[in-house]
């Protein structure tokens, strides 16, 4: 079975997988071609301004209302959702191991472990940051977030994520952006793991350039839009939705990955991050992260995102007379940074592909003091960051740890120790 793609964020896109499946002129005609039920998909509010609109028309063979009732689902017992009030959220600046790939057969829902977050889904505001560690390919059974739009980054394991509205191959170092209510099963190669953000606030969308111009970071035309798709499979199929931070469950006789044409701009996306134009200095100092913003969800605040994904991407280094890595700092907006791949340039061990660290609000961080003594002696040459891939999740509000990520042995207790035995300076006398 092969898929396609379309390329462009959020255009306005027309796809068939049938020819004369999709009505031409009407949205809703009396008759849609071949008896299919044309539903539409809206990721705004109808009224929201024209620039800002997100919606989809699914022509399908079965209309999405057509189902039994849900019941709580009992899987996937680490899954958490806003408000986040397991604990009180701890001051420290937290760093956990990578997430072991599971012993037992799990696969993409039931291996959701959340690991924070913050805002709250009944309101609409916030994330849930969660990894996935999966061994087993959904069966028979798909899901859907009615909670927020997912962001998922897989860092070991080739996902092909199987949408209503089309199929995503994923290897790491790509992203791909489900959006709130789409459904989707999730099958792996082998074994899995990978972060995700559950965004329940404004959908995510690329920044703002400003002096930088029309082109640069994320350009439009390279994120890859899904295409019409649809599997006719009169099978008992499980739907599980995640409603108001838990999860339901219910059986259809067939799968709902039906939908033989749609057109609209609110589809199921992926981007490789290699295609990043990364932008740096060339001259001195070292810019803020936002330079590396890939997407951004806004708040309703200007420039205070609620929650922005940014990337550390192979890059070339060459300011003059600076101090290179990230500097010391401490920050209004909380920062979970997670590794695909390789090194991150702050930290000479301990973060390891696969984990995770949490630096929230007002935390003091920055390199470690191996780090540090190697960057403030450098011979400053240009030189290639390569084989690495780092990212953030950063938000507006504090990053609160569910009870699980605060107790887990992967969280590693002499994370402190990175910032020791720094030299005290040296005034003169
Ligand atoms: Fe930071």
């Amino acid at each position: 079975m092969t898929s396609h793609y379309l390329p462009g964020f959020a255009n306005h896109v027309s796809t068939e997988a049938v020819p004369g499946a999709l009505p031409i002129g009407r949205n809703s005609p009396q008759k849609v071609p071949f008896g299919l039920y044309a539903e539409q998909l809206s990721g705004t509010a109808f009224t929201v301004p024209r620039a800002e609109n997100r919606r989809s028309w699914l022509y399908r063979m079965r209309p999405t209302a057509n189902h039994a009732p849900f019941a709580r689902y009992e899987g996937a017992k680490l899954l958490r959702s806003g408000p986040f009030d397991e604990v009180p959220p701890s001051p420290n600046r937290l760093r956990w191991d990578p997430l072991p790939i599971p012993s037992e057969p799990t696969d993409f829902v039931d291996g959701l472990f959340t690991y924070g977050g913050n805002g709250d889904v009944a309101s609409g505001d916030g994330c849930g940051i969660h990894l996935y560690a999966a061994n087993r390919s959904m069966r028979d059974r798909v899901f859907f977030s009615a909670d927020g739009e997912m962001l998922i980054l897989p860092q070991q394991g080739n996902l092909r994520i199987v949408t209503e509205m089309g199929v995503l191959d994923l290897p790491p170092r790509h992203v791909a952006l489900i959006p709130r209510g789409v459904r989707f099963r999730v099958e792996v190669d082998g074994p899995s793991r990978g972060y995700v953000c559950e965004n329940y606030g404004h959908l995510f969308r690329l920044p703002d350039l400003g002096p930088i111009g029309a082109n640069g970071l994320a350009n439009p035309r390279d994120f890859e839009t899904s295409v019409a798709w649809f599997e006719d499979r009169d099978e008992p199929t499980e739907v599980i939705q995640k409603f108001q931070g838990r999860l339901w469950t219910t059986t259809l006789d067939h799968s709902p990955l039906d939908v033989v044409a749609w057109h609209g701009n609110l589809a199921p996306c992926r981007y490789d991050l290699a295609r990043f134009n990364t932008i740096n200095t060339v001259s001195f100092d070292h810019p803020d992260p936002s330079i590396f913003t890939v997407l951004t969800s806004p708040s309703d605040t200007p420039g205070t995102a609620n929650v922005d994904f940014v990337i550390f991407p192979p890059r070339w280094m060459v300011a003059e007379g600076t101090f290179r890595p990230p500097w010391f700092h401490r920050n209004v907006m909380s920062e979970y940074m997670g590794l695909i791949e390789g090194a991150y340039d702050a930290k000479e061990g301990g973060f390891a592909p696969g984990g995770g660290s949490l630096h929230n609000q007002m935390n003091g961080h920055g390199p470690d003091v191996a780090s540090y003594e190697k960057a403030v002696d450098a011979d400053l040459k240009p030189h290639k960051i390569e084989n690495t891939m780092a990212f953030m999740f950063e938000s507006r509000r504090v990053i609160r740890p569910t009870r699980w990520a605060s107790e887990t042995p992967l969280l590693q207790s002499d994370y402190d120790e990175a910032w020791s035995g720094f030299e005290k300076a040296r005034l003169p006398r």
